[in-house]
């Protein structure tokens, strides 16, 4: 090979790669462009789902919501419907004179109404969104308490007894409410969880 073809060979090879290298990188970035635009869109619908997964759960979507709010609301935060299977409702909704020592009976009527909200938006294994996990491992013997499911005391098993318990501004974890200011709505993201005189839990 003489000097001058190696030299116009080079010249070429250099350019071809150049361009190819160009181009690639501008296909790159096009593509990276379109990958951050196809997270903000989800992040759009993440928001929408959080609203409509929120309603499922503690079906505030339904005139009876506040008459739950009202009615089941009043000596605890009104816990969502999304929380305990139809079974342990039905066991708490036939049982409210003798009501965690307490006596929370209601007229028939708006017994009878509050027992189909609660039914219609029950924990069930057909629901879609995390709260599902409740499910898991659910004791057969018909829980009552929320707090007794496995699910749950595997989630709240490292939080130390001096902020719940030993915390005045808590006292026991019945009260969701104040770590999870949302509850009521069926907000228990662990991000926006908030333990009064501790802040912000971070794991
Ligand atoms: C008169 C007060 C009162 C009313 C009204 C009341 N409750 Fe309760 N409820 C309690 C008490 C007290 C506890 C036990 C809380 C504790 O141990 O800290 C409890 C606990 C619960 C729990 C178990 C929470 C856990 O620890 O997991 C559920 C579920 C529940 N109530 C549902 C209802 C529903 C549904 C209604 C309405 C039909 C209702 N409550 C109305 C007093 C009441
Ligand atoms: C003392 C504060 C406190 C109380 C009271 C409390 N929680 Fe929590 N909860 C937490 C913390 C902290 C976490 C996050 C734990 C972790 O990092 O795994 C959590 C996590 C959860 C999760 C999991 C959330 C997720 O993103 O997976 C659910 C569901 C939940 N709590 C429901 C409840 C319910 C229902 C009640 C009331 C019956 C309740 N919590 C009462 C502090 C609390």
């Amino acid at each position: 090979m003489n000097k001058l073809t190696w030299s116009i060979g080079s010249i070429l090879l250099g350019s071809t790669l150049i361009f190819g290298f160009t181009s690639l990188s501008l296909q790159a970035d096009s593509l990276f462009e379109k990958k951050e635009h196809h997270e903000n869109e989800r992040d759009d619908d993440d928001e929408k789902g959080e609203h409509q997964r929120q309603s499922r759960i503690s079906g505030s979507s339904s005139p009876s919501n506040k008459l739950y709010i009202e009615e089941c609301g009043a000596c605890h935060v009104a816990y969502p419907a999304g929380l305990l299977p139809k079974k342990s409702w039905n066991k708490i909704m036939t049982n409210l004179e003798n009501h965690f020592d307490e006596n929370a009976e209601l007229d028939a009527q708006t017994g009878k109404q509050l027992s189909s909200y609660l039914n219609r938006y029950a924990l069930d294994s057909g629901n879609s969104g995390r709260l599902r996990k409740m499910l898991r491992n659910f004791p057969k013997n018909t829980p009552v308490r929320i707090t007794k499911l496995p699910y749950f005391i595997r989630k709240h098993d490292e939080i130390p007894a001096r902020m719940v318990k030993g915390n005045p501004k808590v006292g026991s974890f019945s009260q969701c409410d104040k770590c999870h200011q949302g509850a009521q709505q069926g907000d228990f993201e662990e991000d926006r969880v908030k333990i009064p005189g501790f802040g912000r839990w971070e794991d």
